[in-house]
């Protein structure tokens, strides 16, 4: 089994996807002169100085930095000998990733994937988009909107490039917007994918409720098909056409609708699709804002792929994408920037994953730039330096001497895994001994959680008697206020200061009081993050625990008051009496999560 290290080995020696060739289409007719047109998508270049451009592709705007994976839960349904590892998928199991997804895609190999499906933010402005308020989310909205449409586009754009390159030559990807961005994205995908790739338009007709007396009722969606080449896969859909019963249209395979009794025949499914959104009766509903219909998922995976085939979706929300793609047997990866839709998400394959008839894989829970500190104390010393040394920019070393890896040439040594572990003046002295022999180098940095006084004592000797410099960079709980360990990440790029962080689960505090027969108030108001300006962001209650899964029951997932505020005291009535085993699952908006295991002897 490869551990998180090795999983992203696996990355960035891949191809970077070409811009179509499209001179053609973008060609101005020689009677209108010389106008500029520029072929290539908002922010894949940069204007260094007057008529010189620089071929960035995007990265000028977002730096590329490689931060390491770090499985914080696997979910195992028994029959992971079943599914070989791929690069994709390094260890058999299918992937749910926190984090920005720009990062995680950029770790991800090329050609490696069937059909992606997205549905990021509108550009509907700031408040309609943020879900969930917890600090990623808030981060990753702050640098797209700055008010602008082309802010926006870049931001897009970027991670369309990336989408891009994760396609197979066979691969789809399905872009969901509507009326605020649709057009423009529209013109951006015709330079990223090829005007020739454009497939379909295709028109969600919702008729949810509310309308409007200035101009017509809003009430479709748009999304964009195209293809990476001119080779796709697609299977046609039929669908129910009802123009023959509606417009007297003679044919001779008509059917009778048992439940309208309506004449109607099987055609070719066609670009408007009229399915219902999700409603507050819908018994799918997750009570996640702007969680899409399974219907709609249903359609453009059993059109776009096949079994066994890969789906992905890095604007994961409720999780609606891999839940169809499980339950239509086919693989997934997901990614959210919110913890709190982490864990929704979690709870919702497992619960679909367990109701197949088919065997289906594990998967994993996967943190990116946000790492959870009691999980890297249970790392080997091993794992941790390369963790470490990966979140500082470095590459590691793999011999086992005292130097464990380098960054930009200066020798790096990484302290252990335990978060009280402290390094002394006998492993400075071992450290410097071997930068000066191995390395014939006068400067090197240690990394670790804590220094003692020898420690600094024996640097300052070493640097007035020997000339041997050797720095200390402190792993902090928290965010890495230590500006050595973080300057690798916010010199790329200032909006990048949060991008890398440590983060402690919240502290659970659970009271219990029986309210009536079989029933309880549960009131986790006590319960705090351990997280600098944390609070508790979301609580999800399983009151039948069996012991091996997380599954929520049913309307305690994602409980909000009337303001949006997380409900920290619920009532349950339980079934029957007996010994029960309840599970009480946390998040904080700062990516911090736990899950509490609890008896109770209902009566
Ligand atoms: C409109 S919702 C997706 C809803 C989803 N289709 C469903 O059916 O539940 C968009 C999601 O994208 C996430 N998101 C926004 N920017 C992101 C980013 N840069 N990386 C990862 N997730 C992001 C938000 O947290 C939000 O959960």
């Amino acid at each position: 089994m490869k551990n998180a290290e090795e999983r992203t080995q696996i990355q960035l020696a891949d191809v970077t996807p070409e811009l179509p060739q499209q001179t053609e289409f973008y060609k101005i007719p020689a009677r209108f002169g010389n106008i500029p047109v520029d072929e290539a998508p908002l922010g894949f270049e940069v204007v260094t100085r007057p008529a010189e451009t620089k071929v960035t592709k995007f990265e000028h705007a977002y730096p590329k930095i490689i931060l390491p994976f770090q499985e914080v839960n696997r979910i195992k349904f028994g029959h992971s000998d079943k599914f070989e590892p791929t690069n994709l998928f390094p260890d058999g199991a299918n992937r749910l990733f926190f984090g920005d997804n720009l990062h995680i895609m950029r770790q991800l190999p090329s050609n490696s994937i069937d059909l992606i499906y997205i549905d990021p933010p509108f550009f509907s402005g700031r408040n309609y988009n943020v879900i969930f308020g917890d600090k990623n989310e808030m981060r990753s909205f702050s640098d797209i909107w700055e008010d602008g449409m082309p802010g926006y586009l870049i931001w897009l754009n970027a991670r369309l490039y990336e989408m891009k390159r994760l396609l197979k030559n066979t691969g789809s990807i399905y872009v969901h917007l509507d009326w605020h961005a649709s057009h423009y994205v529209k013109v951006e995908m015709d330079k990223i994918f090829g005007y020739k790739n454009f497939q379909n338009e295709i028109v969600w007709y919702y008729k949810s409720g509310g309308a409007t007396k200035e101009r017509f009722s809003r009430k479709h969606d748009i999304l964009l098909l195209y293809t990476k080449s001119f080779n796709w896969i697609f299977n046609p859909q039929k669908e129910k056409s009802y123009m023959m019963h509606k417009y007297g249209f003679k044919k001779s395979d008509f059917q009778i609708d048992k439940e309208t009794g309506l004449q109607y025949s099987m055609v070719y499914a066609k670009d408007v699709w009229e399915i219902p959104s999700v409603g507050s009766a819908t018994s799918e509903r997750i009570g996640y804002p702007t969680q899409k219909p399974e219907p709609l998922l249903e359609k453009l995976i059993l059109a776009s792929t096949n079994e066994g085939d890969i789906v992905a979706d890095f604007f994961g929300g409720g999780g609606t994408t891999a839940s169809v793609a499980q339950r239509l047997n086919r693989r997934w990866l997901t990614s959210d920037q919110s913890r709190i839709a982490v864990s929704v998400i979690m709870d919702r394959l497992t619960k679909v994953s367990e109701g197949q008839m088919f065997e289906v894989p594990d998967f994993t829970v996967e943190h990116c730039g946000i790492y959870e500190v009691p999980k890297l104390e249970q790392y080997s010393e091993q794992h941790f330096r390369e963790f470490v040394i990966k979140c500082y920019g470095g590459q590691k070393y793999d011999d086992s001497s005292d130097l464990h890896g380098t960054r930009q040439g200066v020798p790096l040594y990484v302290g252990s895994p335990s978060r009280n572990s402290v390094i002394t003046k006998d492993d400075v002295a071992k450290f410097a001994k071997a930068i000066f022999e191995i390395k014939h180098t006068h400067t090197g940095t240690m990394l670790g959680w804590n220094f003692d006084q020898t420690a600094k004592k024996a640097a300052e000797i070493l640097k007035a008697r020997e000339n041997v410099r050797v720095d200390f960079v402190r792993l902090e709980l928290v965010r890495l206020e230590d500006d050595a360990f973080k300057a690798h990440i916010t010199e790329k790029h200032e909006d990048y200061k949060d991008l890398l962080s440590f983060i402690q689960p919240p502290e659970i505090k659970v009271n219990i009081v029986k309210i009536g027969k079989l029933t309880y108030r549960f009131d986790v108001s006590e319960s705090v993050s351990l997280n600098p300006d944390g609070k508790i962001a979301n609580v999800q209650w399983d009151f039948n625990y069996n012991g091996k899964r997380f599954r929520s029951t049913d309307k305690y997932n994602y409980l909000r008051d009337k303001k949006g505020n997380p409900i920290l005291i619920v009532e349950y009535e339980f079934p029957k009496p007996g010994e029960k085993l309840i599970a009480c699952s946390v998040q904080d908006n700062q990516g911090g999560e736990k899950t509490e295991i609890l008896k109770l002897d209902v009566k």
